[in-house]
């Protein structure tokens, strides 16, 4: 079974969104098989975003992830990364269609509610980063 990785951001945490979006991902069927709230350090930060690396908001999305906890979950399931992904919509909360959980909450992008992998292999690199002592 497939498994990935989501960061609910420091903002979404902190405005009480972290129940509403879990329920999300498990109403779809994902099983909800590892969470912790972490205090990031910038260093996990920056291995988790390092492909950001230069980018004109690359500063910016470290300060902002640091801001305050984060909650690491994986789930399990058919087609994971992609399911997540289309539940998660598009990065721009402006852009993403209502009912997705970007669409739904915010409207700035570096606060867009939550990360997610974009592919099988981020899915499993992230995972070593956010739970290290999760063996593959
Ligand atoms: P995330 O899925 O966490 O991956 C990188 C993050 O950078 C992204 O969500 C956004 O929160 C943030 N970000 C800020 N500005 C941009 C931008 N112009 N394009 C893409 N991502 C951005």
């Amino acid at each position: 079974m497939q498994k990935t990785l989501v960061l609910i951001k420091p903002q979404a945490v902190k405005t009480g969104l972290t129940g509403q979006i879990i329920r999300r991902y498990e109403e779809k069927g994902l099983n909800l098989i590892a969470l912790k709230m972490v205090n990031p350090t910038r260093q996990q930060l920056e291995k988790h975003y390092e492909e950001h690396e230069g980018k004109i908001f690359y500063n910016s999305l470290l300060e902002t992830m640091l801001s305050g906890p984060v909650v690491a979950l994986m789930l399990e399931g058919k087609e994971s990364v992609t399911v997540v992904r289309s539940l998660n919509g598009a990065t721009d909360p402006i852009q993403a269609a209502p009912g997705s959980i970007r669409g739904d909450y915010g409207l700035e992008i570096e606060h867009n509610v939550v990360h997610g992998a974009d592919s099988i292999e981020s899915a499993k690199r992230e995972i070593s980063i956010w739970f290290p002592e999760y063996e593959a």
